[in-house]
């Protein structure tokens, strides 16, 4: 039996968690900070940094409470050093190496994308080869796992994340940041009756691009305010959702019929969108020797237990940092070259 600690603070959550064997969350104490960034809508890295100073012991408070355990009860200290904000990453590995040091803990360097595919175990476990269709604000890549810890990029977005292109779809709407979950919703009391182009879809391959059609809703929404016409704000979100949804869904289908695996995970901020899960929940019919194991709702979203399961294969493979691990912005897949 492995329990964990793990520190998250990459973007604008400082969390922190205790999980048992990657797989059973004891407790993740999340303080989100996005009521200070709505109003510059994104998040301000100097404000974001503040944030988890002031949070950072009282997330670990939290954690170690909930959970009802003493340092004396874990085995190691999980932390996300990349990708992220530099200063942000860096508060949560502070955290991390004091906690590690005043108890004698081994530190274990974890990927933030790594640790949104993982959360997947906390649904069932992930089972290998498996294809991750990993989408967040910041990232949107399918990834092939041969096994654990394992992790090839098939493919990538050229230019916005999924995320990205909702948040910034989101603004023009006039909405809050970040607005997935609003369009989301709005979508869900729509019609789609814009047929939005999808880039790149006659391309071979497994890369996304979805700039092209921020900029299409951005001239269908001027177009008709030229017009004096008003766009029904459901109708376009439903269009919007469905263009991106189709997009994923596409290229998904592409990488499981070249690489047939076992599982199929669904991770990252977007992995909470309703007709995502559901687009991909009829998918997998086609696939029937692949399961489809999407992240739980409520471990979508940033958050240190993913983190802690990720940690865990980390852990089995005694991947370890000295103190001297440093924060590491802009790290992708394949993972810990540096440190193995
Ligand atoms: O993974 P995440 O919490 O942070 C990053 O690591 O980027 O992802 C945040 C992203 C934001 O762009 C947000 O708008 C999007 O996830 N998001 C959604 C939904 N919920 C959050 N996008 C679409 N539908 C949702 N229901
Ligand atoms: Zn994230």
């Amino acid at each position: 039996m492995t329990t964990l600690i793990a520190f998250e603070s990459s973007a604008d959550e400082t969390s922190v968690a205790v999980v048992k064997d990657g797989k059973k969350v004891l407790s993740n104490a999340v303080a989100t900070q996005i009521n200070s960034h709505q109003r510059f809508g994104g998040i301000v890295p100097e404000v974001a940094s503040r944030h988890h100073l002031e949070w950072i012991t009282k997330t670990l408070d939290i954690a170690l409470a909930d959970a009802n355990v003493t340092p004396g009860d874990l085995d190691g200290v999980a932390v996300t050093y990349g990708p992220g904000l530099v200063g942000s990453l860096l508060v949560g590995l502070m955290g991390a190496k004091t906690f590690a040091m005043a108890h004698d803990l081994p530190l274990i360097p974890v990927n933030h994308l790594a640790g949104h595919i993982a959360a997947a175990n906390f649904n069932r476990p992930i089972e290998y080869p498996a294809l991750a269709l990993m989408v967040s604000g910041g990232h949107t890549e399918l990834v092939l796992m041969e096994k654990e810890n394992s992790f090839q990029i098939l493919g990538e977005t050229y230019d916005d994340a999924a995320g990205e292109s909702y948040d910034k779809v989101g603004r023009l709407m006039k909405l809050n940041y970040p607005a997935g979950k609003a369009i989301d919703e709005l979508a869900q009391k729509g019609q789609v009756t814009i047929n939005f182009p999808q880039a790149m879809a006659h391309e071979a391959g497994y890369d996304f691009s979805f700039s092209g059609l921020k900029s299409a809703v951005i001239n269908q929404v001027h177009n008709a305010e030229q017009r004096g016409e008003e766009i029904d704000q459901a109708d376009l979100a439903a269009s919007f959702q469905a263009a991106v949804i189709k997009a994923l869904v596409d290229r998904t289908r592409r990488a499981l019929t070249d690489f047939p695996v076992k599982s199929l995970v669904l991770a990252g901020g977007v992995a909470a969108n309703s007709g995502l899960r559901l687009a991909l929940t009829d998918l997998i019919e086609e696939f029937p020797e692949t399961t489809f194991i999407p992240v739980p709702k409520q471990y979508t979203g940033d958050n240190a237990a993913m983190i802690g399961a990720a940690g865990y294969f980390n852990y089995k493979d005694k991947v370890f940092a000295g103190l001297d691990l440093n924060t590491h912005p802009g790290l992708d897949f394949p993972l810990y070259e540096e440190e193995k």
